[in-house]
């Protein structure tokens, strides 16, 4: 494997002083003690020693293919050097249309319009937008409330970090309360007990329909929802509920955004999982992360005919659609999605999903054996395990919160890396992943559980 070019300890020291990482936990800035990726193949990451560790969450689940592929790698040097750089206010590129073209034909319905963005939130924040214009233009100025929900994560820029519901996103910083509006947890588990599923469902989908009503359809814009709700703990709605969303969106003129950042290229086994999975086909779809399999960023926001079609062509003289990067349908990041996206078809990797996917729910589920885990979930080649250390000496929660960080701890000493997110643990490893090394993770996992149990006991 490539050794770095400088030694561990003067990365570690640049990378504390100069550079601030996302979510950086400021009592820690300047001090932390971050394990180096030096170079990756496979499913592989190997630090700064050469230590071998499995990517258990996809890098950010965003690593589809696995690391070290050759061809993308060459794709992505042939077009930096025929065209790296294009105008896209000004300019076509062949790149740009033929990936606008192949993700039309990948989406479900009559998504057929591409918006290209430079990675999830601002493809979210261009979806807001375009809730925002498309109002405008029908002479509906009040119709920009966008209802999220709790737990939900849609990005890091302000509209999208508005309509995120993760508390602790939201702690230290201003967003738009006036335009966004939350809706209660959907996890199936937080039902009454005795309560089946179906009368949850409508509980939740009435969420939906109260507040529209509350807040007044004329005022209400869309409705924006991870088909799972992914980084809020891979929490999976109950059968039907997108559907019936989507129903009452339909029935007060509501545009429905699903944000496939997690789910789309194959993450459930299917280039998006709207439709395929969960039976709908929502207005506009943002997606990111799997597209180019992490090897260079890239996102899109899809938008459907039905809701282009009154705001364009005849009527419409001098009104333009003023949002855009510089870096919009980057050329060299579009020839890297199209590769991706052959590699994907070529190797049949999202039947590979579907055909190891029991097997990794199999494995996830057994995870539950362990005393210290309350709870495991998954879908797809996603999954969640989420665990309690209360010992008796702290209070609950604080124990609780440990969780995450103890096994990711252990993970890593055994090589595997894991998401630790508070009381929980979360994995969405490359989708090349095989059978075996399937097994090789959850071994691992069930050996720091057990370890992490013991340390608690004693
Ligand atoms: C569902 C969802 N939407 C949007 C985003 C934001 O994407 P990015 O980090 O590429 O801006 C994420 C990131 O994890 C996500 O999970």
């Amino acid at each position: 494997m490539t050794e770095l070019s400088n030694s561990a300890a003067v990365i570690r020291d640049y990378d504390n002083r100069h550079y601030m990482h996302p979510w950086e936990v400021m009592s820690e800035r300047g001090n932390a003690n971050r394990t180096i990726s030096a170079s990756a193949e496979g499913i592989y990451i190997y630090d700064q020693n050469g230590k071998r560790l499995i990517d258990g969450p996809g890098g950010m689940w965003c690593t589809q293919i696995g690391y070290g592929r050759r061809e993308i790698a060459d794709a992505i040097s042939e077009q930096a050097m025929r065209l790296c750089y294009h105008s896209p206010w000004n300019t076509a590129s062949e790149p740009s249309a033929l990936l606008a073209h192949k993700l039309a034909e990948l989406a479900p319905g009559d998504l057929n319009t591409v918006f290209f963005t430079t990675g999830g939130s601002t493809a979210v924040d261009t979806a807001i937008r375009f809730v925002h214009f498309y109002n405008n233009r029908l002479g509906r100025p009040n119709k920009k409330i966008v209802i999220s929900r709790e737990k939900a994560y849609h990005g890091s820029t302000y509209l999208a970090a508005s309509v995120t519901g993760k508390e602790r996103s939201k702690s230290w910083f201003d967003v738009d309360n006036e335009r966004t509006h939350l809706l209660p947890d959907v996890n199936p588990n937080l039902r009454p007990d005795g309560m089946d599923l179906d009368t949850w469902c409508d509980m939740k989908v009435a969420d939906l329909e109260n507040a529209i009503n509350t807040l007044g359809p004329d005022n209400v814009g869309a409705f924006i929802a991870e088909p799972i709700l992914a980084s809020g703990g891979v929490i999976i709605p109950p059968a039907g509920y997108h559907k019936k969303c989507l129903d009452v969106c339909r029935a007060n003129d509501v545009l429905y955004i699903s944000d496939e950042v997690v789910t789309a290229f194959g993450r459930l086994g299917h280039w998006f999982a709207s439709e395929d999975v969960f039976d709908i086909v929502p207005d506009m779809i943002t997606c990111a992360k799997g597209l180019t399999s992490g090897y260079l960023p890239l996102g899109a926001c899809l938008i459907s005919d039905r809701i282009l079609e009154p705001i364009q062509g005849e009527g419409q003289d001098g009104v333009m659609f003023t949002n855009g990067y510089t870096y919009s349908g980057h050329p060299v990041s579009c020839a890297a999605a199209l590769k991706n996206i052959e590699i994907m078809e070529n190797e049949d990797i999202l039947g590979h999903v579907r055909s190891v996917s029991p097997h990794f729910l199999e494995r996830l589920n057994a995870l539950s054996a362990s005393p210290i885990v309350s709870e495991t979930r998954g879908i797809g080649l996603v999954g969640c395990v989420e665990g309690h250390l209360s010992d008796g000496k702290e209070d609950r929660l604080t124990s609780d919160l440990k969780f995450g960080a103890k096994v990711d701890e252990k993970c890593e000493e055994l090589g595997l890396i894991v998401r630790p997110l508070v009381n929980m643990c979360v994995f969405s490893p490359p989708l090349v992943m095989t059978k075996a090394q399937i097994d090789d993770m959850f071994d691992i996992l069930e050996q720091a559980l057990a370890a992490v149990e013991k340390e608690v006991a004693a």
